[in-house]
Protein backbone atom coordinates (compact mmCIF):
# COMPACT_ATOMS: atom_id res chain seq x y z
CA UNK A 1 0.00 0.00 0.00
CA UNK A 2 1.41 3.54 -1.00
CA UNK A 3 0.94 6.45 0.71
CA UNK A 4 1.01 9.81 -0.61
CA UNK A 5 0.65 13.44 0.30
CA UNK A 6 1.77 15.31 -1.97
CA UNK A 7 -1.23 16.50 -5.64
CA UNK A 8 1.84 15.72 -8.03
CA UNK A 9 2.81 12.81 -6.95
CA UNK A 10 -0.78 11.16 -6.53
CA UNK A 11 -1.82 12.29 -10.35
CA UNK A 12 1.49 10.75 -11.78
CA UNK A 13 0.73 7.67 -10.11
CA UNK A 14 -2.93 7.84 -11.22
CA UNK A 15 -1.89 8.57 -15.01
CA UNK A 16 0.92 5.71 -15.12
CA UNK A 17 -1.91 3.36 -13.94
CA UNK A 18 -4.04 4.43 -16.73
CA UNK A 19 -1.84 4.31 -19.19
CA UNK A 20 -1.24 0.54 -18.19
CA UNK A 21 -5.07 0.26 -19.05
CA UNK A 22 -5.93 -0.37 -15.35
CA UNK A 23 -9.51 0.86 -14.29
CA UNK A 24 -8.95 3.28 -11.12
CA UNK A 25 -11.96 3.08 -8.17
CA UNK A 26 -11.70 5.78 -5.63
CA UNK A 27 -13.19 6.30 -2.28
CA UNK A 28 -12.82 10.11 -0.65
CA UNK A 29 -13.36 10.17 2.91
CA UNK A 30 -12.93 12.37 5.61
CA UNK A 31 -10.85 9.55 7.62
CA UNK A 32 -11.85 7.75 11.06
CA UNK A 33 -13.15 4.96 9.25
CA UNK A 34 -15.82 2.43 9.75
CA UNK A 35 -17.54 -0.61 8.38
CA UNK A 36 -19.68 1.95 6.47
CA UNK A 37 -16.45 3.33 4.49
CA UNK A 38 -14.84 0.25 4.23
CA UNK A 39 -18.06 -1.33 2.24
CA UNK A 40 -17.28 1.35 -0.18
CA UNK A 41 -13.53 0.43 -0.12
CA UNK A 42 -15.00 -3.37 -0.50
CA UNK A 43 -17.37 -2.37 -3.71
CA UNK A 44 -14.41 -0.54 -4.73
CA UNK A 45 -12.18 -3.16 -4.77
CA UNK A 46 -14.23 -5.24 -6.47
CA UNK A 47 -14.80 -3.04 -9.54
CA UNK A 48 -11.31 -1.77 -9.59
CA UNK A 49 -7.89 -2.83 -10.84
CA UNK A 50 -6.53 0.01 -8.67
CA UNK A 51 -8.51 1.16 -5.59
CA UNK A 52 -7.81 4.28 -4.08
CA UNK A 53 -8.87 6.49 -1.25
CA UNK A 54 -8.50 9.87 0.26
CA UNK A 55 -8.41 10.17 4.04
CA UNK A 56 -8.82 14.53 4.36
CA UNK A 57 -10.79 16.79 6.70
CA UNK A 58 -11.73 19.35 4.39
CA UNK A 59 -11.65 22.62 6.14
CA UNK A 60 -13.98 24.32 3.64
CA UNK A 61 -17.12 22.10 4.11
CA UNK A 62 -17.31 23.05 7.78
CA UNK A 63 -18.93 26.75 9.16
CA UNK A 64 -17.74 28.96 11.58
CA UNK A 65 -18.59 27.28 14.81
CA UNK A 66 -18.92 23.81 13.38
CA UNK A 67 -16.40 21.07 14.55
CA UNK A 68 -13.29 21.25 11.85
CA UNK A 69 -11.26 21.43 14.89
CA UNK A 70 -12.69 18.68 17.12
CA UNK A 71 -13.51 16.28 13.84
CA UNK A 72 -12.11 12.63 14.83
CA UNK A 73 -9.08 11.92 13.59
CA UNK A 74 -6.78 8.25 13.86
CA UNK A 75 -4.76 7.85 10.59
CA UNK A 76 -2.50 5.53 12.58
CA UNK A 77 -6.15 2.93 13.03
CA UNK A 78 -7.40 4.32 9.42
CA UNK A 79 -4.04 2.90 7.58
CA UNK A 80 -4.45 -0.55 9.24
CA UNK A 81 -8.10 -0.58 8.80
CA UNK A 82 -7.28 -0.05 4.81
CA UNK A 83 -5.19 -2.17 4.59
CA UNK A 84 -6.94 -5.26 5.41
CA UNK A 85 -9.40 -3.69 2.45
CA UNK A 86 -7.21 -4.37 -0.21
CA UNK A 87 -6.32 -0.62 -0.66
CA UNK A 88 -3.76 -0.19 -2.88
CA UNK A 89 -3.47 3.82 -2.65
CA UNK A 90 -4.13 6.23 0.01
CA UNK A 91 -4.39 10.06 -0.57
CA UNK A 92 -3.65 11.89 2.59
CA UNK A 93 -2.79 15.79 1.93
CA UNK A 94 -2.49 18.41 4.50
CA UNK A 95 -4.74 21.47 3.75
CA UNK A 96 -2.03 23.37 2.98
CA UNK A 97 -1.06 20.95 -0.24
CA UNK A 98 -5.14 21.25 -0.94
CA UNK A 99 -5.47 24.67 -0.27
CA UNK A 100 -2.48 26.63 -1.29
CA UNK A 101 -2.66 30.38 -0.55
CA UNK A 102 -4.11 32.35 -3.30
CA UNK A 103 -7.17 29.68 -3.41
CA UNK A 104 -10.10 31.38 -4.94
CA UNK A 105 -11.85 28.53 -7.43
CA UNK A 106 -14.97 26.75 -5.83
CA UNK A 107 -17.24 24.49 -7.68
CA UNK A 108 -21.18 25.18 -6.64
CA UNK A 109 -23.74 22.96 -7.36
CA UNK A 110 -27.21 25.29 -7.37
CA UNK A 111 -30.30 24.09 -6.65
CA UNK A 112 -30.21 20.23 -5.33
CA UNK A 113 -27.84 21.84 -2.18
CA UNK A 114 -30.95 24.63 -1.65
CA UNK A 115 -32.92 22.09 0.78
CA UNK A 116 -32.31 20.00 3.52
CA UNK A 117 -28.72 20.72 4.74
CA UNK A 118 -28.54 23.42 2.65
CA UNK A 119 -30.44 25.30 4.89
CA UNK A 120 -29.09 25.13 7.74
CA UNK A 121 -25.34 24.84 6.45
CA UNK A 122 -25.37 27.49 3.88
CA UNK A 123 -21.54 26.83 2.35
CA UNK A 124 -21.04 23.19 3.46
CA UNK A 125 -21.94 21.71 -0.23
CA UNK A 126 -19.62 24.32 -2.11
CA UNK A 127 -16.76 23.04 0.19
CA UNK A 128 -17.96 19.49 -0.62
CA UNK A 129 -18.05 19.82 -4.57
CA UNK A 130 -15.07 22.18 -4.57
CA UNK A 131 -13.02 19.58 -2.66
CA UNK A 132 -14.48 16.36 -5.10
CA UNK A 133 -13.51 18.19 -8.05
CA UNK A 134 -10.04 18.31 -6.76
CA UNK A 135 -9.81 15.05 -5.52
CA UNK A 136 -11.01 13.85 -8.66
CA UNK A 137 -8.78 15.72 -10.78
CA UNK A 138 -5.75 14.86 -8.71
CA UNK A 139 -6.85 11.10 -8.15
CA UNK A 140 -8.18 10.60 -11.87
CA UNK A 141 -10.58 7.75 -11.61
CA UNK A 142 -12.78 6.11 -13.66
CA UNK A 143 -15.23 5.22 -10.45
CA UNK A 144 -16.09 6.68 -7.35
CA UNK A 145 -17.84 5.28 -4.60
CA UNK A 146 -20.60 8.15 -2.43
CA UNK A 147 -22.74 6.43 0.53
CA UNK A 148 -26.60 6.72 0.45
CA UNK A 149 -25.96 8.17 4.01
CA UNK A 150 -25.40 11.55 2.67
CA UNK A 151 -28.05 11.38 0.65
CA UNK A 152 -27.77 14.94 -0.84
CA UNK A 153 -23.99 14.64 -0.91
CA UNK A 154 -24.62 12.12 -3.32
CA UNK A 155 -26.95 14.15 -5.40
CA UNK A 156 -24.92 16.63 -5.56
CA UNK A 157 -21.78 14.95 -6.98
CA UNK A 158 -24.04 13.31 -9.39
CA UNK A 159 -25.50 16.70 -10.35
CA UNK A 160 -21.85 18.11 -10.69
CA UNK A 161 -20.42 15.09 -12.37
CA UNK A 162 -23.07 15.45 -15.03
CA UNK A 163 -22.74 19.32 -15.18
CA UNK A 164 -19.31 19.21 -15.77
CA UNK A 165 -19.01 16.82 -18.24
CA UNK A 166 -16.73 14.68 -15.71
CA UNK A 167 -15.80 11.28 -17.06
CA UNK A 168 -16.53 9.36 -14.02
CA UNK A 169 -19.02 6.66 -12.58
CA UNK A 170 -20.30 7.66 -9.63
CA UNK A 171 -22.22 5.01 -7.54
CA UNK A 172 -24.06 4.84 -4.61
CA UNK A 173 -24.10 2.61 -1.85
CA UNK A 174 -26.92 2.05 1.18
CA UNK A 175 -26.28 3.06 4.49
CA UNK A 176 -24.47 0.76 6.87
CA UNK A 177 -26.30 0.71 10.49
CA UNK A 178 -24.92 -0.78 13.77
CA UNK A 179 -26.91 -3.65 14.81
CA UNK A 180 -29.28 -1.71 16.61
CA UNK A 181 -30.11 0.98 13.24
CA UNK A 182 -28.12 3.32 13.88
CA UNK A 183 -26.47 4.80 10.73
CA UNK A 184 -22.45 4.40 11.18
CA UNK A 185 -20.79 7.60 11.15
CA UNK A 186 -17.09 9.07 12.33
CA UNK A 187 -19.30 11.84 14.47
CA UNK A 188 -21.19 8.85 16.59
CA UNK A 189 -18.05 8.86 18.39
CA UNK A 190 -19.42 12.02 20.08
CA UNK A 191 -22.11 10.30 21.54
CA UNK A 192 -21.65 9.14 25.29
CA UNK A 193 -24.35 5.77 25.91
CA UNK A 194 -26.98 7.62 27.14
CA UNK A 195 -27.40 10.00 24.11
CA UNK A 196 -26.12 7.36 21.45
CA UNK A 197 -29.74 5.66 23.53
CA UNK A 198 -31.75 8.48 22.70
CA UNK A 199 -30.90 8.96 19.27
CA UNK A 200 -31.89 5.54 18.20
CA UNK A 201 -34.92 7.64 18.04
CA UNK A 202 -34.11 8.51 14.19
CA UNK A 203 -34.26 5.01 12.90
CA UNK A 204 -37.31 3.95 14.85
CA UNK A 205 -38.83 6.53 13.37
CA UNK A 206 -37.81 6.66 9.52
CA UNK A 207 -39.06 2.66 10.18
CA UNK A 208 -42.65 4.46 11.28
CA UNK A 209 -42.34 6.55 8.03
CA UNK A 210 -41.92 3.13 5.96
CA UNK A 211 -44.26 1.30 7.63
CA UNK A 212 -47.27 3.74 7.06
CA UNK A 213 -45.72 4.29 3.37
CA UNK A 214 -45.80 0.33 3.17
CA UNK A 215 -49.93 0.39 4.77
CA UNK A 216 -50.55 3.07 1.06
CA UNK A 217 -50.11 6.25 2.93
CA UNK A 218 -49.23 9.11 0.37
CA UNK A 219 -49.79 12.08 2.41
CA UNK A 220 -46.25 13.55 3.48
CA UNK A 221 -47.72 15.69 5.91
CA UNK A 222 -48.98 12.70 7.69
CA UNK A 223 -46.18 10.55 7.65
CA UNK A 224 -43.56 13.58 9.09
CA UNK A 225 -45.92 14.19 11.70
CA UNK A 226 -45.79 10.76 13.12
CA UNK A 227 -41.76 10.84 12.69
CA UNK A 228 -41.38 14.32 14.26
CA UNK A 229 -43.81 12.86 16.69
CA UNK A 230 -41.28 9.74 17.96
CA UNK A 231 -38.44 11.80 17.75
CA UNK A 232 -39.42 14.67 19.79
CA UNK A 233 -40.61 11.91 22.56
CA UNK A 234 -37.01 12.09 23.02
CA UNK A 235 -36.40 15.65 25.48
CA UNK A 236 -32.31 16.02 24.51
CA UNK A 237 -32.92 15.46 20.48
CA UNK A 238 -34.20 18.38 19.41
CA UNK A 239 -35.06 18.48 15.26
CA UNK A 240 -32.85 20.02 12.24
CA UNK A 241 -35.39 19.19 9.87
CA UNK A 242 -37.48 16.28 8.92
CA UNK A 243 -38.55 16.52 5.23
CA UNK A 244 -39.93 14.75 2.14
CA UNK A 245 -38.24 15.19 -1.12
CA UNK A 246 -38.21 13.85 -4.49
CA UNK A 247 -35.11 11.71 -4.46
CA UNK A 248 -34.01 13.51 -7.66
CA UNK A 249 -34.52 16.83 -7.48
CA UNK A 250 -34.62 17.29 -3.73
CA UNK A 251 -37.92 19.58 -3.85
CA UNK A 252 -40.60 19.04 -0.37
CA UNK A 253 -43.00 17.54 -1.94
CA UNK A 254 -46.82 17.22 -0.03
CA UNK A 255 -47.83 14.05 -2.17
CA UNK A 256 -45.66 10.80 -2.35
CA UNK A 257 -45.43 9.94 -6.15
CA UNK A 258 -42.55 7.46 -7.65
CA UNK A 259 -39.47 7.77 -5.60
CA UNK A 260 -39.19 10.02 -3.08
CA UNK A 261 -36.13 10.73 -0.08
CA UNK A 262 -37.37 11.28 3.87
CA UNK A 263 -34.39 13.05 5.57
CA UNK A 264 -34.12 13.82 9.28
CA UNK A 265 -31.37 15.87 10.63
CA UNK A 266 -31.21 16.47 14.19
CA UNK A 267 -28.92 17.41 17.14
CA UNK A 268 -28.13 15.63 20.35
CA UNK A 269 -26.05 18.24 22.45
CA UNK A 270 -23.59 19.76 20.35
CA UNK A 271 -23.41 16.63 18.03
CA UNK A 272 -25.24 16.53 14.50
CA UNK A 273 -26.66 13.59 12.54
CA UNK A 274 -28.22 13.12 9.71
CA UNK A 275 -30.20 10.11 8.02
CA UNK A 276 -32.63 9.17 5.69
CA UNK A 277 -34.41 6.24 3.45
CA UNK A 278 -35.71 5.97 -0.07
CA UNK A 279 -39.54 5.46 -0.19
CA UNK A 280 -40.41 3.88 -3.85
CA UNK A 281 -43.49 2.47 -5.18
CA UNK A 282 -42.75 -1.26 -6.22
P1 LIG B 1 -17.08 10.98 5.26
O1 LIG B 1 -18.13 11.48 6.17
O2 LIG B 1 -15.81 10.45 5.84
O3 LIG B 1 -17.74 9.86 4.34
C1 LIG B 1 -17.02 9.29 3.30
C2 LIG B 1 -17.98 8.43 2.48
O4 LIG B 1 -18.49 7.38 3.29
C3 LIG B 1 -19.20 9.24 1.99
O5 LIG B 1 -19.50 8.87 0.65
C4 LIG B 1 -20.28 8.80 2.96
O6 LIG B 1 -21.59 8.91 2.43
C5 LIG B 1 -19.90 7.35 3.20
N1 LIG B 1 -20.50 6.85 4.44
C6 LIG B 1 -20.47 7.42 5.67
N2 LIG B 1 -21.20 6.70 6.56
C7 LIG B 1 -21.71 5.65 5.87
C8 LIG B 1 -22.57 4.55 6.21
N3 LIG B 1 -23.02 4.38 7.44
N4 LIG B 1 -22.89 3.67 5.23
C9 LIG B 1 -22.43 3.83 3.97
N5 LIG B 1 -21.62 4.84 3.58
C10 LIG B 1 -21.27 5.75 4.51
O7 LIG B 1 -18.63 12.43 3.16
C11 LIG B 1 -17.50 12.82 3.41
O8 LIG B 1 -16.64 12.15 4.23
C12 LIG B 1 -16.93 14.10 2.80
O9 LIG B 1 -17.97 15.02 2.60
C13 LIG B 1 -16.15 13.88 1.48
C14 LIG B 1 -17.05 13.30 0.38
C15 LIG B 1 -14.95 12.95 1.72
C16 LIG B 1 -15.62 15.25 0.96
O10 LIG B 1 -14.81 15.85 1.91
Amino acid sequence: MEIIAQAKEMQRRSEQRRREGMIIAFVPTMGYLHTGHLSLMREGRKRGDVLAISIFVNPTQFGPGEDYGRYPRDLKQDLKLVQGAGVDIVFTPSAQEMYSDGFQTSVDVERVTQNLCGISRPHHFRGVTTVVAKLFNIVKPHLAFFGQKDYQQLITIKQMVEDLNMDIEVIGMPTIREPDGLAMSSRNAYLNSKKRKEVLSLYRSLGKAEELFGQGERSAATILQEVRRIIEQENSVTIDYVKICDARTLEDIDEIKGEAVIAVAVKIGKTRLIDNIILKEE
